[in-house]
Order: structure tokens, then C-alpha cells, then sequence
């Protein structure tokens, strides 16, 4: 870090230590566009073409979320300047380079985002470090107007805050559940009474809360875990990684305090709920 940095900084430092992160002092509402400054940053990134040719319908040419094939689709695309992404493997909430390139690669199949196996490897990587610019740019955007007149805080220091803000923590460990662990429908659905029925309901159709909303305010379903359909994948190690390290954006936080052992009897349970063994 450099020197002569002030207090916010050191705070973005701190929240990103803990795991507090800085939407609790900027919170981000679609209404306000990308800046004429942000578009002219995004213009010059390498991946600006390709985001274009192969992106854009979905996900708008500037990547807020609306372009012309999204109205067809029963998910909508993400913004990438307002919404978090939501498939992650860290515990601070922000996904790998590999998050995002897994995503991009292979799609998000029950999620209607298509796959893209005529990308080469170099690519998907320009591409995920382009939208990772453009949630920079969308909390630069934020920081710049909160800031605002405030003479203590330096443009420098704000662009320093948002490279901090979509840096990803080290990803966890998905390692296999240890020998001697043993699959207990029993353990399972205690531990899923107590920390997930409260939103997926008991049955797991995801029919517990009452309108429940993501962080943009707008209608989410709970994830019905009955109906096979993981949006994140359902292999046991992505069902851990979704119930370890949350789903960001929306109601479900990372399960933190618990075990390993306890995620992975939840991940079979949950699982089982979807009638796979
Ligand atoms: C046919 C429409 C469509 C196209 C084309 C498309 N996407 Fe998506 N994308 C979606 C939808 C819908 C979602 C939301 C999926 C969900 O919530 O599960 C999504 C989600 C994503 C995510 C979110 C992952 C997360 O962790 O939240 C990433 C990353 C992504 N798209 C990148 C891209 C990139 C890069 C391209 C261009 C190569 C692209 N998409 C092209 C529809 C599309
Ligand atoms: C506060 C409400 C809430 C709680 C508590 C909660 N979830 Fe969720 N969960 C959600 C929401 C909302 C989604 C859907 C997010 C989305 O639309 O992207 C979700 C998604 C999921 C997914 C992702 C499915 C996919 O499509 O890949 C899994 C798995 C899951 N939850 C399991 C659990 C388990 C297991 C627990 C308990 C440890 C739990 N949830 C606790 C609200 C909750």
C-alpha cells in the first residue's frame, strides 16, 4: 500500500480482512448509468470487440443487462455494473478469474447463459477481465459521486479502493470430505432445519420466505432444490462451494460457521432433496 493513503482506505483494507465488504457504504442503484469517464476506460480494454460480438445481446452493449435477446429470456443476464456475480468460489464474496471463466466457458446451462466452446483460452481470459473492469469501473462510478467535494480523499485513493473492491480473496479448499466421513440423511436434514429451511422451506421447493429480494431490490426466487435444475452446477464440489461462500447479490450469505464436515452432509442432503444420490 502507499503511503499517505487516508482512513477509507484503510477501512476498504480492514472490510476486505474480515469480510465486511464496501456495499455497506456504497450502495449501487441501476438507475444511475455508466459515466461518459467509465465508458471511455471500458473503450480502450482489449476486450471491448469481443464483448461486443458476443455479449452484447444478452448482456447489453455496455454491459448493464439489457440487450435486445434479454427480454426472450426467464433469467435475466446480469449487469455487470451493478450486480455482483454470483458464482464464486472465495469467501470475500468475489469470484476468481476461473469463476468467471468456468462461467463463460461452459455457460450457466439452467441459468439460460449459453456456452462458449468457440473461444480460445487467451480469449475468455480478456473476457473475464473485462467485465471484472466494468464492476471496478461501476464502484469508481459510485465512490466518485459519495466522494464527491470531499477534499480529504484523492481520485487516486478512490481508484485504489475500487481495485480492492473486485479483488478476489484465495479460493477455498474443496477437498473430498475426509475418510471416515460417512453420508447421514439424518445429520443432513437437522443441519438443513436449522440453517437453510428458514428460505428453502423443509421440503426444499424454496417457498419459505415472503417476496424475497436481491441486493438491487428486485423480485429473486429462492432456488427450488427439489427441481435438479443447480444454476451453479450440481456437482458436490460446486454445491459446496454455493453453500460455503454464499451466493452474493442475493438473500443467501456464506455459511461460515460451519464445518467442513457440516457442508458436505448438507451437500448431499441437498442433493438427495433433488432426487440425486
Ligand atoms: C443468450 C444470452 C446470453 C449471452 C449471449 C451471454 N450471456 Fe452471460 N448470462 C446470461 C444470463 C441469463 C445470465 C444469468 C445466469 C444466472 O443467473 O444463473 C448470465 C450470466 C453471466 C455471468 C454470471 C456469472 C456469475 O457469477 O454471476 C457471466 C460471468 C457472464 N454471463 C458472462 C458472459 C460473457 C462474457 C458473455 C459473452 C461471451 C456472455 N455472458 C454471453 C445470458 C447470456
Ligand atoms: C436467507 C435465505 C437463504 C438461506 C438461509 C439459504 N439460502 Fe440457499 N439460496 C437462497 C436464494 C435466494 C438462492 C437463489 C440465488 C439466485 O437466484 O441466484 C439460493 C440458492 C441456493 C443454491 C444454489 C442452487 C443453484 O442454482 O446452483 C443452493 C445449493 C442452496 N441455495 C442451498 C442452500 C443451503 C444448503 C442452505 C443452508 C446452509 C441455504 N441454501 C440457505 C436463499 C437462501
Amino acid at each position: 500500500m502507499k503511503r499517505g493513503y487516508g482512513p477509507l482506505l484503510v477501512f476498504a483494507a480492514i472490510g476486505l480482512a474480515t469480510g465486511i465488504t464496501l456495499s455497506q457504504i456504497a450502495c449501487r442503484t441501476p438507475a444511475s448509468g455508466p459515466s461518459t469517464a467509465a465508458m471511455n476506460t471500458l473503450a480502450t480494454h482489449e476486450g471491448y470487440e469481443l464483448f461486443a460480438a458476443h455479449c452484447a445481446p444478452c448482456h447489453g452493449a455496455t454491459g448493464g443487462g439489457r440487450g435486445p435477446a434479454a427480454i426472450a429470456l426467464s433469467v435475466a443476464p446480469r449487469d455487470f455494473w451493478h450486480e455482483r456475480f454470483r458464482y464464486v468460489s472465495t469467501l470475500n464474496g468475489v469470484p476468481t478469474e476461473e469463476d468467471l471463466i468456468q462461467s463463460i466457458r461452459y455457460g450457466r446451462r439452467f441459468g439460460e447463459m449459453p456456452a462458449n466452446p468457440q473461444l480460445t483460452d487467451t480469449e475468455l481470459r480478456t473476457l473475464a477481465r473485462y467485465i471484472r473492469e466494468i464492476q471496478r469501473l461501476g464502484w469508481l462510478d459510485v465512490l466518485r459521486e459519495e466522494f464527491a467535494g470531499d477534499e480529504d480523499t484523492s481520485p487516486d485513493e478512490l481508484e485504489e479502493i475500487s481495485h480492492i473492491r473486485v479483488r478476489p480473496r484465495e479460493p477455498i479448499h474443496v477437498a473430498r470430505p475426509e475418510r471416515g466421513f460417512r453420508r447421514d440423511l439424518d445429520t443432513g436434514r437437522e443441519l438443513y432445519a436449522a440453517n437453510c429451511a428458514s428460505c428453502h422451506g423443509l421440503t426444499g421447493r424454496g417457498d419459505a420466505l415472503d417476496k424475497p429480494l436481491d441486493e438491487q431490490g428486485k423480485p429473486i426466487s429462492v432456488r427450488n432444490l427439489t427441481s435438479g435444475e443447480f444454476r451453479g452446477g450440481a456437482k458436490v464440489e460446486e454445491i459446496f462451494k454455493r453453500i460455503r461462500c454464499g451466493v452474493p447479490g442475493t438473500p443467501m450469505s456464506a455459511a461460515v460457521a460451519l464445518t467442513d464436515e457440516e457442508v458436505w452432509q448438507l451437500v448431499y442432503y441437498v442433493r438427495y432433496l433433488a432426487g440425486r444420490t
